[in-house]
């Protein structure tokens, strides 16, 4: 693992890491499975988080041996169902669906000058990060729509530490997903994983909470760790 002294920026998921928008892709997933048959599972929950729009509902078909049921149209109407339904209940988020600790980690890490940016699978971030009122923390935002893979792919975390002019060991990626420290780990960057401790067991670094998220924290594990 890198050396805490060395690291200069921190690159951030944002569904499920700075907000519980992570429930509302499950919700509209969900409806979606139950419209075309397919059994949800918490494993088919958990494997769908960080992976893109059309990547999701391909994993969705396949789940339920649909894979070859449906033209590139229907697959498309689909898509575009979930996400309405998903605007539909993100559709009253402020500033107070951030996550606890959220806040005042941006706030330490804008005061000690690292550089930060949002590497979310999301089409919708900028939407979310206007909702939270966030967007004065994130000027920089990896565009998906840009990218040739998504998560578990490195290429959003290598892409987030080239927009912050760093090396990939200057740098940190936190996430709530598998797939996502799959990512940030074949980035060659330093990951830090939010929640299950079993879900997230590739991380180099988990914190149960997004409240156990500090500088102090950081640097304390990474030293254990070394
Ligand atoms: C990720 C979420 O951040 O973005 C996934 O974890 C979601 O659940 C993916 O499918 C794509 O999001 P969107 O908003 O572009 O459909
Ligand atoms: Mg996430």
């Amino acid at each position: 693992m890198a050396n805490f002294k060395d690291i200069k920026g921190f690159i951030f998921d944002l569904d499920g890491v700075i907000t519980l928008t992570s429930k509302y892709h499950g919700q509209a997933w969900h409806q979606l499975a139950d419209e075309l048959g397919v059994t949800w599972t918490k494993a088919l929950a958990d494997g769908l988080k960080g992976i893109s729009r059309m990547d999701s509902l391909e994993m969705i078909l396949k789940a339920g041996n649909k894979e070859n049921d449906y033209t590139e149209e229907e697959k498309i109407r689909f898509a575009a169902k979930k996400n309405d339904n998903y605007l539909t209940l993100i559709g009253k988020m402020t500033d107070e669906d951030i996550l606890p600790g959220i806040p005042a980690f941006l706030k330490d890490l804008a005061a000690h000058n690292y550089k930060i940016c949002l590497a979310s699978a999301s089409k919708n971030s900028p939407i979310i990060l206007e909702k939270l009122d966030l967007v004065k923390y994130f000027p920089i935002v990896v565009d998906p729509s840009k990218l040739k893979k998504g998560k578990p792919d490195p290429e959003i975390y290598v892409r987030g530490a080239e927009l912050l002019h760093l090396k990939p060991e200057e740098c940190i990626g936190i996430e709530d997903a598998a797939a996502g420290i799959q990512a940030i780990n074949g980035a060659g960057e330093t990951s830090i994983g939010i929640g299950d401790a079993t879900e997230l067991s590739a991380a180099d670094i988990r914190f149960a909470r997004t409240t156990d998220m500090t500088l102090v924290n950081i640097e304390a594990a990474m030293k254990i760790n070394a």
